[in-house]
């Protein structure tokens, strides 16, 4: 489900079963939502609230979906790949030869960084995963996404944010302007832990010579940090994602937004603006240059 029409419908017809009545946006008239969504089915009333900007035209989120109770947080969508990103089969592969962070950074193309993480033994979690979750998206990117870790879905697809979480993740991208196709994303580790428990030291030390190359092989603009793990690892503070969230970073010289997870968001509706306001700000990193 790429075509960001059917991104919205899925949503719209998602929050009418959970009785929410009112969807705030404030980058597109009625009339361009009704445009957007043609065919959709009924969906909750829109009320435009008043512009705070004037750009190009986006929906505005403003409150998410509630978490389904009993559903884990990090499920995510499955979908088909991103056109004009790399292809990412899905077969899972044995742990190959141990490469050193060394070798990897010195990797010339994203295609050779992959095919050494689709092999990689370097932690434990090398003998839990289904799938390496490399990440995916335009290679020459502005706007890079890092989360935090594969979860169910992306484990079993070998693709990132495709459960839930990334369904709102792809929404929230979408009100910002920023298409999914047009962004790259991945997460710091690139393997699930299992049952979706917090990355390990070793492990984010294990990855880091991937996430890093990608940061260097990508050369986005501004980076976006999703979720506490994202940020704190990338930024190597352990300040709490709610008072990052807002201020100005840099990870190796390229600016860094700091926002909350979406998965974050799903249980706490009421992020979805600060989230919004976020992106805004890598809107403006993007601007400005
Ligand atoms: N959460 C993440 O941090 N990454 C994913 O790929 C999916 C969910």
């Amino acid at each position: 489900m790429n075509d960001p029409r059917d991104l919205l419908r899925a949503y719209l017809r998602q929050r009418r079963e959970l009785g929410e009545e009112e969807l705030v946006l404030d980058r597109l008239s009625p009339s361009e939502v009704a445009a957007l969504l043609a065919d959709a089915p009924p969906a909750p009333a829109l009320t435009r609230a008043p512009a705070e900007r004037v750009a190009a035209p986006s929906a505005r989120v403003e409150a998410a979906p509630r978490a389904v109770p009993g559903e884990p947080e990090t499920h995510r969508r499955a979908g088909a790949p991103v056109p004009g990103s790399t292809p990412h089969p899905p077969s899972p592969r044995a742990p190959a030869a141990y490469v050193s962070a060394e070798e990897i950074s010195s990797l010339p193309v994203l295609s050779q960084v992959r095919e050494i993480a689709l092999g990689c033994p370097r932690c434990g979690l090398a003998k839990t995963r289904t799938h390496v979750v490399f990440g995916e998206g335009r290679e020459t990117a502005d706007v890079m996404v890092v989360g935090e870790a594969p979860g169910q879905e992306e484990d079993r697809s070998g693709r990132p944010f495709v459960g839930r979480a990334g369904k709102l993740l792809d929404l929230l991208l979408l009100s910002s302007g920023f298409a999914r196709e047009d962004v790259y994303i991945c997460n710091v580790l690139k393997c699930r832990p299992p049952q979706n428990r917090n990355p390990q030291p070793d492990e984010v030390d294990a990855c880091s010579p991937y996430l890093l190359r990608q940061v260097e092989l990508v050369q986005p603009r501004v980076i976006l940090a999703f979720g506490a793990f994202a940020a704190q690892t990338l930024l190597g503070t352990d300040v709490s994602i709610g008072k990052l969230r807002g201020t100005r970073q840099q990870y190796r010289g390229v600016p860094l937004v700091p926002t909350y997870h979406p998965a974050a968001c799903l249980r706490h509706p009421a992020w979805v603006r600060s989230v919004w306001e976020d992106l805004q700000r890598a809107r403006d990193v993007l601007d400005a240059a």
